[in-house]
C-alpha cells in the first residue's frame, strides 16, 4: 500500500520539528552556526502556541531590586519539589541573563521601568534570599511576552535565511535499526499532499505539550503532544509525564488563560465568603505562592462549598482595585480575554476562574545539552545518536513536579539556544549522510496510510471527547488510586476504540479529517502513559497530589518515571535518578526540605 505514496527527499544537517519559541531559538541559531537547517511546523510559526504566553520571562536582572541567580535556582528546586536536575537547573537560570539580553538585542518590545530598563514583574515562587522576600523577576512585554518574543524569534530566523516547511505535518521519526540512531522525519505537506522524506544528521523535537489531552485546558488545539508520541512509537520512554500543571486562573468555561501576571500586578482570590483564602494556604506567599498550591487551594474551597456563582464551582480573582491606568499599560490583554470570555469589565468586576490544564512536566528526557537520553542496561543517561528535544516537548528536567511561573519561555528560549550551539559542535556540514534503508518511510506511512483509510465506526470527535473527559475527571487537581485505576480502564476502552475509527476524508490535500485523526492517535498515547505514570506514583509531589499518599516520601520516590508505551497501549514503567549536584562549584546542592510558601 505505501509503495503508493511517491515521495520527496531533502538533505539538511538540522531538522527542527516545531516552529514555536523553542523551535525558532534552534532553528535561526542553527542557521546563523552555519548548519543547514530545516525548520517544519504544521502551523505557521508565529501562531504556535509560544503567542499565548502572557505573563513573562524570569531572569535574575536585578532590574527592580536585589537578585542573584541562585536565589532563581533554589527557587526553581524547590518549586520543583525536589525533582528537577539541579545540573540543568543551574545551566538554565544562570544563562537566563545573557539570553534576555539577547532577546532585547533582538528587538522584543519589553515593557520599561522608567529608567529604561527592562520591566520585571514579581510572579509566584520566585522570591529573594533564598525564601525571604518578594523577587521582580519576571522580565515582561505587558502581557503579550510569548508574542513579542515569538515575532522577534522568526524575524531572526527571517533574517538568517533558515529554511521553513510550514503546513508540513510530520508523520513519525525515521530509526535506524543498526544503531538506534534518529535519521530524520517523514512528513506531509498539507496544501498540496506530497509526502517528503528530511533527512538530518540531527533531528531536534521541539513539538510543544499536550494540553489538549484534557477538555479544558489553556492550550492550542495544536497541542496534540505530536514529538512525544512519535518518541514512544521509536520505542523510546518519556520522563514524568504524572506531572501536569494546572493554571489557577483559567476563565471559567472558556479555560482562556488569565496571566499570573494578575496577581503579580496585585490580583487576589477570593472564595463566597469574600475571603482571600490564600492567606491560609501561604500564608508568606499568598496568592503568589507557587501554581500547584494556589490550584490546590482553590479546588478545597470549592470542595468545602466555599466556591462562588449559581453551582458555587469556581473563584472570583480581582483587580478592579487597581488603578486603571496599570491595567491598561500592564494587562491590556487580559481585559480583552475577561471582557470576551467571560462578559467581565476587569475594572469593575471580579473574573470568574478555574484551575485548568496548562502545562506538560514530562515529556522528552534529555540532558542539559539537550540530547535525548534513554535508559539502557541500568545506564539512566545514554544519548539517543541524532535526537535532540527542547521546550516543553522536553523533560530537561528543569521544571520537575511543578514549574514556576515564567520559567518555560525561560526554557524554550535557554534550551532552543543550547540546541544550536550543541549542534554546531558535534554536526559537521561536510560530512555525508549515512545510508538509508529503501524501506525507511514504510513505518511511517504504514501508519499515515491506515489511519487515512479508516473506515470503522467511530468518528474522531467522538473518541476525541472521550479520552478528554477520562482526563479531565480521572487525572485532575487531585488523585487517589481507585480515581487512577478507574482511568486506566477507561483508556483502556478508548484505545480499543482505536482500531474501530472512522475518516470520511481520503484526501491528501488539506484533509484536515486526517491531521485530526493523527494528532488524537498522538494524544492518545499521552493520555496513557500519563494516567498510568500517575496511577503508579504513590505519593504527593508538586502538581501530583494523592489524596491516598498525601506526602512526599523522598526515600521511596524521589526519582523521575520513565515509560515506554507500545502499539497495544500497555505502558511499562522504571526509573531514572535525580541530579541533585550543580553543574559547577559555584553553587551548593539545595538538599530536600518541606516546601512552604
Ligand atoms: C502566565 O502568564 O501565567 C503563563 C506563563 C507561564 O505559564 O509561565
Amino acid at each position: 500500500m505505501t509503495q503508493a505514496y511517491e515521495i520527496i527527499d531533502h538533505e539538511y544537517d538540522v531538522v527542527v520539528v516545531g516552529g514555536g519559541g523553542a523551535g525558532l531559538r534552534a532553528t535561526f541559531g542553527m542557521a546563523q552556526k552555519g548548519l543547514r537547517t530545516a525548520c517544519l511546523s504544521k502551523v505557521f510559526p508565529t501562531r504556535s502556541h509560544t503567542v499565548a504566553a502572557q505573563g513573562g520571562i524570569s531572569a535574575s536582572l536585578g532590574n527592580m531590586g536585589e537578585d542573584d541567580w541562585r536565589w532563581h535556582m533554589y527557587d526553581t528546586v524547590k518549586g520543583s519539589d525536589w525533582l528537577g536536575d539541579q545540573d540543568a537547573i543551574e545551566y538554565m537560570v544562570r544563562e537566563a541573563v545573557p539570553a534576555i539580553i539577547e532577546l532585547e538585542h533582538y528587538g522584543v518590545p519589553f515593557s520599561r521601568t522608567p529608567e529604561g530598563k527592562i520591566y520585571q514583574r514579581p510572579f509566584g515562587g520566585m522570591t529573594t534570599e533564598y525564601g525571604k522576600g518578594t523577587a521582580q523577576r519576571t522580565c515582561a512585554a505587558a502581557d503579550r511576552t510569548g508574542h513579542a518574543i515569538l515575532h522577534t524569534l522568526y524575524q531572526q530566523a527571517l533574517k538568517h535565511d533558515a529554511e521553513f516547511f510550514v503546513e508540513y505535518v510530520v508523520i513519525d521519526l525515521i530509526m535506524d535499526p543498526e544503531d538506534g540512531a534518529c535519521r530524520g522525519v517523514v512528513a506531509w505537506d498539507l496544501t498540496d499532499g506530497t509526502i517528503h522524506r528530511f533527512r538530518g544528521k540531527m533531528t531536534v523535537m521541539a513539538t510543544g505539550g499536550y494540553g489538549r489531552t484534557y477538555f479544558s485546558c489553556t492550550s492550542a488545539h495544536t497541542c496534540t503532544g505530536d514529538g512525544n508520541a512519535m518518541v514512544l512509537r521509536a520505542g523510546l520512554g518519556l520522563q514524568d509525564m504524572e506531572f501536569i500543571q494546572f493554571h489557577p486562573t483559567g476563565i471559567y468555561g472558556a479555560g482562556c488563560l488569565i496571566t499570573e501576571g494578575a496577581r503579580g500586578e496585585g490580583g487576589y482570590l477570593t472564595n463566597s465568603e469574600g475571603e482571600r483564602f490564600m492567606e491560609r494556604y501561604a500564608p508568606s506567599a499568598k496568592d503568589l505562592a507557587s501554581r500547584d498550591v494556589v490550584a490546590r487551594a482553590m479546588t478545597i474551597e470549592i470542595r468545602e462549598g466555599r466556591g462562588v456563582g449559581p453551582e458555587k464551582d469556581h473563584i472570583h480573582l480581582h483587580l478592579e482595585h487597581l488603578e486603571p491606568a496599570v491595567l491598561h499599560q500592564r494587562l491590556p490583554g487580559i481585559s480583552d480575554t475577561a471582557k470576551i470570555f467571560a462578559g467581565v469589565d476587569l475594572t469593575k468586576e471580579p473574573i470568574p476562574v478555574l484551575p485548568t490544564c496548562h502545562y506538560n512536566m514530562g515529556g522528552i528526557p534529555t540532558n542539559y545539552r539537550t540530547e535525548v537520553v534513554t535508559l539502557t542496561n541500568g545506564e539512566p543517561d545514554t544519548v539517543v545518536p541524532g535526537l535532540m528535544a527542547i521546550g516543553e516537548a522536553a523533560c530537561v528536567s528543569v521544571h520537575g513536579a511543578n514549574r514556576l511561573g515564567s520559567n518555560s519561555l525561560l526554557d524554550l528560549v535557554v534550551f532552543g539556544r543550547a540546541a544550536a550551539n550543541h549542534c554546531a559542535e558535534v554536526v559537521d556540514p561536510n560530512e555525508a549522510h549515512k545510508p538509508l534503508a529503501a524501506d525507511a518511510a514504510d513505518f511511517a506511512l504504514d501508519r499515515f496510510d491506515r489511519l487515512r483509510h479508516a473506515d470503522g465506526g467511530t468518528p474522531t470527535a467522538e473518541l476525541r471527547l472521550e479520552m478528554q473527559r477520562a482526563m479531565q475527571s480521572n487525572c485532575a487537581v487531585f488523585r487517589t488510586g481507585e480515581v487512577l485505576e478507574e482511568g486506566c480502564e477507561k483508556l483502556a476502552g478508548i484505545w480499543a476504540k482505536r482500531g474501530d475509527i472512522k475518516v470520511s476524508d481520503r484526501s491528501m490535500v488539506w484533509n484536515s479529517d486526517l491531521v485530526e485523526t493523527l494528532e488524537l492517535d498522538n494524544l492518545l498515547y499521552q493520555a496513557v502513559v500519563a494516567m498510568h505514570s500517575a496511577s503508579n506514583r504513590q505519593e504527593s509531589r508538586g502538581a501530583h497530589a494523592r489524596e491516598d499518599f498525601p506526602d512526599r516520601d523522598d526515600e521511596n520516590w524521589m526519582k523521575h518515571t520513565i515509560v515506554w508505551c507500545g502499539e497495544d497501549g500497555k505502558p511499562r514503567i522504571d526509573y531514572r535518578p535525580v541530579h541533585m549536584r550543580p553543574l559547577t562549584n559555584e553553587v551548593q546542592s539545595f538538599p530536600p526540605a518541606k516546601r512552604v510558601y
